[in-house]
């Protein structure tokens, strides 16, 4: 079987953060998403993997290389525009040729990995199998409705969901997916749809097996999702101190301090991860938080975040919590009158003072 991870597309949900970086890069519990999408198809047996890339390709292939480091090869597929999953799928035709795939979203998170998935899917004669999961809102999701256990219908974004069982960005295909994508017309969003070709499958007669998820599943658009998948994969992470605790810290709970980071005069209380190189000094770092690489945070209090690299917590008197803050961003008191917020702010910054 071969992989394929769809991996353009623009990340609009998720600005000002995705202005400078591709979405699937963004990490969760210190590690990109994308990664940790690698890691679960070559878990699951497969070292032949297609990346799906868009306007970020070149940011992509800077962070992901040849696939070495997983003992994978890698085999970038440049999309033209993000015409939608099933034009995705199109493009990457000359690379699946008649090898049955699994196509993964690289923005999807999910718990346990895909390895099950993979080997029931390689002992069926299934055309294709798709992973449901329940959800409160599935007018934001693809939805399938299931009949005596079998898929009748599947609609996108349906205003009136006539079901809770979303579609999971993991779907399992033979190649008679590439007749569905050739078939099937753009959508209202003029997006070429992967529900619409799967749509396709059911009414020609293919099989379409739906499996469903009962564990946690995060798709990763929009700011309070990172924040969730960060809180779920942080509780499963292994605890490791690999960096310089003094001893006048305390480290309270699963807390991960990796490579080159200093802990110093701080409490952190788990589970949270501090970042290689980064600087925790005098401070207070709280559940659910991943400080990333080359970050100080200096007298300041932070809980339930995501920091990216590079950034300056400096002498904040109040306790920043279920924040997403980006890349050499500097958040410190400003020593200078008059007594004001100063502020250097990106486009869709969004900022909440007391
Ligand atoms: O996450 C699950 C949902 O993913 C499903 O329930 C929906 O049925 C499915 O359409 C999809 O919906 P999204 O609106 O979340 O898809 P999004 O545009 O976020 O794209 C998902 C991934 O695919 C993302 O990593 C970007 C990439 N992509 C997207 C498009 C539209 C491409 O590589 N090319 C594209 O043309």
């Amino acid at each position: 079987m071969k992989g394929l991870i769809l991996s353009g597309g623009k990340g609009i949900r998720l600005y000002p953060l995705t202005y400078t970086c591709a979405k699937q890069l963004v990490p969760v519990a210190n590690k990109p998403v994308l990664f940790r999408v690698i890691e679960a198809i070559k878990e699951a047996g497969i070292d032949d993997i297609g990346i799906v890339v868009g306007d970020t390709a070149a940011e992509i292939k800077n962070a992901v290389g040849d696939g070495s480091r997983w003992d994978v090869k890698i085999t970038y597929i440049q999309q033209e525009s993000p015409r939608g999953l099933a034009d995705a799928v199109k493009t990457a035709q000359d690379f699946i040729g008649e090898e049955r795939f699994v196509m993964f979203l690289g923005d999807n998170v999910i718990q346990g990995g895909i390895s099950s998935l993979i080997q029931q899917f390689e002992a069926s004669g299934y055309n294709s199998q798709i992973v449901l999961t329940r959800v409160v809102n599935p007018q934001q999701y693809g939805v399938a409705v299931l009949k005596n256990g079998a898929v009748v219908r599947l609609v996108e974004k349906p205003r009136d969901p006539p079901s809770d069982l979303a579609l999971v960005g993991i779907y399992m295909f033979d190649h008679n997916i590439f007749e569905a994508v050739n078939k099937i017309r753009p959508s209202w969003r003029n997006e070429l749809e992967i529900t619409d070709a799967i749509q396709y499958l059911v009414d020609h007669g293919y099989s379409v097996h739906p499996y469903v998820h009962t564990g946690w599943w995060i798709d990763t658009g929009a700011p309070g999702d990172m924040l969730d998948a960060n809180r779920l994969v942080l509780d499963e992470l292994e605890p490791r101190i690999e960096g310089h605790v003094d001893r006048d810290s305390k480290l309270i709970g699963k807390v991960t301090v990796q490579r080159g980071a200093e802990v110093l005069g701080s409490v952190i209380r788990g589970p949270a991860i501090i970042g290689e190189d980064t600087r925790i000094v005098n401070s207070y770092v709280g559940p659910f938080t991943s400080i990333y690489h080359h970050v100080l945070v200096e007298k300041s209090e932070i809980e339930h975040s995501i920091v990216l690299e590079h950034s300056r917590i400096v002498d904040i008197p109040q306790r920043i919590e279920s924040s997403l803050i980006g890349r050499n961003v500097e958040i410190v008191r400003s020593p200078l009158l008059p007594k004001a917020y100063k502020m250097t702010l990106g486009d869709h910054s969004k900022v909440g003072l007391l």
